[in-house]
């Protein structure tokens, strides 16, 4: 694909699809990375003489205005990051639009309304992605984090305009191939979270592609009930333990290394700062819930950790959220960063639970990437193809 080196941007209005589907309270961003992150691209197309006009969704209004989830209430976080006035028109086609559009100079930026509130953007529909097209002469996306949809700004504009990837989208696509196209080995992958069953394309996907697979959270009970171990009143998908069983065979048979806790951190009430005691992986008691690995768990990690070059991870390995059963999720985190410092791990992260959860663990800054995205940095590792980035490629 094309990137912002290779395309002739001077004098041309470049619609710039970003991922501004930040987490807002009472109006205000409460985490602003994600518009951060797409500075570089904006720098970077005014620098090349071109003027980024932004395209972006906000929550999922279905195809109508509504106010709450207008993209004018980002527009002051937008301006922090980009150190400059950001123009703002009311809607991403149109009067408003080209209004807006026709009064920039180079060196300015704007920001469209958002997409969602026009049924043609999830539609891909052609005539509504023709009307955005009609506003630039080259289209760059760097929304990475919404390229699995296939809808009008990701998808259809590509299309329609000559295209290239924002520097967030390379810097994205170039930190997966390092952790799961083309790694170095051996691979190591941590897949948590609550359940098996949404997570079932990625593990057995996982499982062809890396060489070690450590699973935690609600969904490492699943695969205790697989193995015939007590789990208490944990959360567990009995339903799903023919299928646990059948990944680890199948694991087995492609030399895939799988990795359950080996001890547990047990309470009788799910709540922060519950009674909590650690035990061997087979002693649950019958009226406690698995909630956290154990310190255990955590040093055998350190010993695949040490042996591997690349780390991927999507998931907490406990119910991190509330202490303290975030432990063995910090600690994890803890050792995977200091191996990234150290050089011998390259470590990348995705996923809003997993990136909150290496916020909270402060350890964030020294992972070798951590994505924007959650569902199509889970997607991508499902080994699908994302539609954005299809687009771009061929
Ligand atoms: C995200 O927040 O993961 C992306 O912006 C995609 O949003 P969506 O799930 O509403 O398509």
């Amino acid at each position: 694909f094309k990137t912002i080196d290779d395309m002739d941007l001077d004098g041309k209005v470049v619609l710039t699809r970003v991922d501004l589907n930040v987490p807002v309270d009472q109006g205000r961003v409460t985490d602003a990375t994600r518009i951060e992150k797409i500075v570089p691209t904006v720098k970077d197309i005014q620098e090349k003489g071109g003027i980024p006009v932004l395209l972006a969704h906000f929550d999922r209004p279905k195809g109508k205005r509504v106010d709450s989830m207008s993209l004018k209430q980002i527009v002051p976080a937008l301006e922090a990051a980009l150190g400059q006035p950001v123009a703002f028109a009311d809607d991403c086609i149109g009067g408003p639009a080209k209004r807006v559009v026709a009064a920039l100079n180079p060196g300015d930026v704007a920001l469209l309304e958002n997409t969602r509130f026009h049924e043609g953007e999830e539609g891909n529909d052609q005539t509504f992605a023709a009307s955005m097209a009609a506003l630039g002469g080259a289209y760059i996306n760097d929304a990475f984090s919404a390229a699995h949809r296939a809808h009008a700004s990701t998808e259809g504009l590509a299309r329609l305009l000559p295209a290239g990837a924002g520097r967030l989208m390379e810097a994205e696509l170039k930190a997966l191939d390092a952790a799961l196209g083309n790694p170095e080995r051996p691979v190591v992958a941590i897949v948590g979270g609550a359940k098996v069953s949404t997570k079932l394309e990625l593990l057995t996907n996982l499982i062809e592609k890396v060489d070690h697979l450590v699973i935690g959270g609600g969904m490492a009970n699943t695969f205790l009930v697989a193995k015939g171990i007590e789990v208490g009143k944990s959360l567990a998908e009995r339903d799903m333990a023919d299928t646990a069983s059948a990944i680890l065979e199948k694991a087995d048979a492609t030399g895939c290394q799988i990795h359950l806790p080996v001890d547990i951190v047990v309470a009788r009430e799910f709540e922060a700062g519950a009674a909590s005691e650690t035990l061997p992986v087979d002693q649950c008691p019958a009226d406690a819930m698995i909630l956290d690995a154990g310190p255990d768990t955590v040093e055998q990690l350190r010993d695949v950790f040490g042996r591997c070059r690349t780390l991927i991870w999507n998931g907490p390995l406990g119910a991190f959220e509330i202490e303290p059963f975030d432990q063995a999720t910090n600690a994890a985190a803890r050792v995977a960063a200091d191996a990234t410092r150290d050089g011998t791990l390259v470590s990348v992260a995705g996923g809003g639970d997993t990136v909150a959860a290496l916020n909270k663990a402060g350890v964030a800054g020294d992972f070798t990437f951590i994505s924007t995205a959650g569902g199509a940095f889970l997607e991508w590792m499902e080994g699908k193809e994302l539609p954005g980035v299809a687009a771009l490629t061929d």
